[in-house]
């Protein structure tokens, strides 16, 4: 990447210090960085002594036989009576650990005390259908308490959950229980979207058929739609769950113990069973929910938008968050059902003090209009957090005018479904924030940029992302694949986590991610990141969103393609198009200039809201459409295949 083009992407040069108040009672101040580089394993096992072990772990870190770590090994505890049993017995039972908003408006506050009988009844439930210690169990569910009850109670009897997101299709179900050799299969009859019920037992009965060992299915009753019904193998969540003790003893395991199982798609190949295990993963969760968001486990009300089916629900919805105690909101639905306000109310009616959400959410408010959210008392929030993809300087300016009133700090947190747990991110009450930049790794955590011949790059400069140290959530391996988890993480750079990201380091040595290296162009000689040349068109005030990819051309190597989705009330007309290339050229230089832009109604995106690139490419080069399973809604391809033939 050229210095150059680092500069521009710099432009927005304006620096938000944390709020004065919030700094002077911050959880953590810039001594944490200073005292976990002095001693980065004694921090982490200070940082361990959060959870209760039942037996106290006295080593903190084995990485004798790399890239195979094990954190606090002969450490053991109980993961569910770390999230639950633990805030009951130190007198917070009464205090509301879920606020659960279903779609249609439907709510129910659940205590630690209550959630201590819910998850015991469902461990109990699970022992009963003959789960033991070390099995896996699918879950396949809506975003409803059930499902953090049903993670829960497999971490208290010690079975790995696999939780398959409850938008996948039935195959993809099916390759992630067969993969994992699920044993019983947890779902419901089908959860609220978009103002409808949305089934979910038939994508089970069908997966059901293709796998070898499922003994039973445990079905939620959430919207009480028909379902089919097989007598020999499915049950009925309330009544199975219904009938059972609340009473149930939880056992310690050892720190290593298989938590769960969280398959990521990837670009290529099968999916990849990401493991996690207990103690570390705990640990590292709690404290970085802790100290990225500032969590004051009796006052703050936090919400994360994300789905449990995604790691970002699996970390920040279900372990830190209960792990310390706090109260969050648990949302079913989509953001524009009833209305496009439908979040503002949310944080409205639950004085909601900290957000958690994601770039593809926070551009899609920009479109709606600033009118939206200013309708709603949102003086509650004090912290917000972005995670899942570089985060355009125009949106986090947005984020933090439009929603933190022009006074809560932004987090923009930087990790992945391997890491487990936030790596990179802006502290609120220490960090003076750069808008678009993750900015530096946490303490505790070792990261670097470095070129393609494994050099750390000077602050200024730009390469690959990577890890350089083991971290306590780091993920232990693919699930039945070690060789693969080497290959794919260890062997790009030797004894470093390639995290697969281009990033650059500013002239402070902050760190900015430019997206997945596969998604850098190399037009005429120049490594061109997507990220750059997306938020330049974003900062044009007729663009609500933008995606490019690089397109074979026969002169430049690559020829840089944009889609963009207007604002509004923006008009789609040749004088646009030029307009928007010539912005970018003169934000970014001439060489970034796209060599097309294709104004579109709607981008490909996967459930989980990244953009599909790889299909956009292929429009690109007029090939034929690769695997669209993953897409939301696979008729915007259509739509952008039909605006083809107007290009120049
Ligand atoms: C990839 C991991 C982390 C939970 C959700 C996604 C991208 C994530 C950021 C960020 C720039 C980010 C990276 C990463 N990513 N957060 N704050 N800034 N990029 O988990 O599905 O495993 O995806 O998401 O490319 O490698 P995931």
């Amino acid at each position: 990447m050229s210095n150059e083009s680092l500069a521009n992407l710099l432009k927005e040069e304006r620096r938000f210090a944390p709020p004065a108040d919030l700094a002077a009672g911050a959880n953590v101040t810039a001594e944490a960085y200073e005292q976990a580089k002095a001693d980065r394993l004694g921090f982490w096992a200070e940082q361990a002594r959060r959870l209760t072990w039942a037996k106290e772990p006295t080593e903190t870190l084995d990485w004798s036989n790399p890239p195979f770590a094990k954190w606090f090994k002969d450490g053991t505890l109980n993961v569910a009576y770390n999230c639950v049993d633990r805030h009951v017995e130190a007198g917070n039972g009464d205090r509301v650990a879920i606020h659960f908003e279903g779609e249609p408006g439907d709510s129910r506050a659940i205590t630690y005390a209550e959630l201590k009988d819910e998850v015991s009844r469902a461990a109990n439930a699970l022992l009963e259908l003959g789960v033991q210690k070390g099995d896996r169990v699918a879950i396949y569910m809506p975003m409803i308490p059930e499902t953090a009850i049903a993670m829960l109670a497999c971490a208290r009897i010690g079975a790995a959950h696999s939780v398959v997101f409850g938008g996948f299709s039935a195959d993809a179900l099916a390759t992630r229980i067969q993969d994992a050799d699920a044993k019983v299969v947890i779902t419901a009859d089908g959860g609220y979207r978009r103002g409808k019920p949305s089934a979910l037992k038939p994508a089970v009965d069908e997966a059901i058929g293709r796998v070898d060992n499922v003994r039973n299915v445990l079905v939620v009753r959430r919207t009480g739609q028909e379902v089919a019904w097989d007598d020999s193998r499915d049950l009925w969540w309330h009544e199975v769950v219904g009938r059972q003790s609340a009473e149930h003893t939880p056992e310690a395991f050892e720190a290593e113990h298989p938590l769960f199982i969280l398959y990521t798609s990837g670009t290529t190949g099968k999916p990849k069973g990401i493991l996690h295990t207990s103690g570390g993963y705990l640990t590292q969760v709690a404290y970085t929910h802790w100290a990225v968001f500032d969590l004051k486990p009796e006052t703050d009300v936090y919400w994360c938008t994300a789905d449990v089916g995604w790691v970002t629900g699996h970390s920040y919805i279900v372990y830190g968050p209960l792990a310390n105690g706090g109260t969050q909101v648990m949302y079913e639905g989509t953001p524009d059902t009833p209305h496009q306000g439908r979040f503002w109310e949310i944080v409205q009616k639950y004085k909601v003090t900290i957000l958690y959400t994601a770039p593809t959410a926070i551009r899609t408010f920009m479109k709606w209009g600033d009118d939206i959210p200013a309708k709603f008392d949102l003086s509650s929030l004090r912290v917000l957090g972005s995670v899942g993809e570089p985060i355009n300087p125009e949106a986090w300016i947005w984020y933090r005018k439009n929603i933190g009133a022009d006074r809560t700090p932004v987090v923009d947190t930087w990790w992945q479904t391997e890491t487990g747990g936030i790596m990179i991110s802006p502290l609120p009450g220490v960090t003076e924030a750069k808008p678009g930049s993750a900015q530096r790794p946490l303490p505790g955590i070792s990261a670097t940029v470095v070129d393609d011949e494994a050099n750390e790059v000077p602050n200024g400069g730009g390469g690959y992302l990577v890890l350089t140290e083991p971290w306590p959530s780091m993920l232990r391996t693919i699930w039945g694949d070690d060789q693969r988890f080497i290959d794919t993480y260890w062997s790009r750079f030797e004894d470093r986590y390639f995290a697969g990201d281009g990033a650059k380091k500013d002239d402070d040595g902050d760190i900015w991610l430019l997206g997945r290296v596969d998604d850098v162009m190399l037009v005429s000689g120049h490594n061109i990141s997507t990220t750059e040349v997306e938020s330049a068109l974003v900062s044009h005030p007729s663009v609500a969103e933008a995606a490019v990819v690089g397109a074979a051309d026969e002169t430049t190597g690559q020829a840089i393609v944009a889609f963009v989705i207007l604002r509004g009330t923006a008009a789609e007309t040749e004088d646009l198009v030029a307009e928007l290339r010539n912005h970018v050229g003169a934000t970014l230089g001439p060489i970034a200039k796209p060599k097309r832009i294709l104004p579109v109604a709607e981008l490909p995106k996967t459930r989980s809201g990244k953009i599909m690139r790889r299909l956009l490419r292929d429009v690109a080069e007029n090939r034929q459409l690769g695997d669209v399973t993953t897409l939301t809604d696979s008729a915007v391809m259509d739509l952008i295949q039909a605006k083809l033939p107007a290009a120049p």
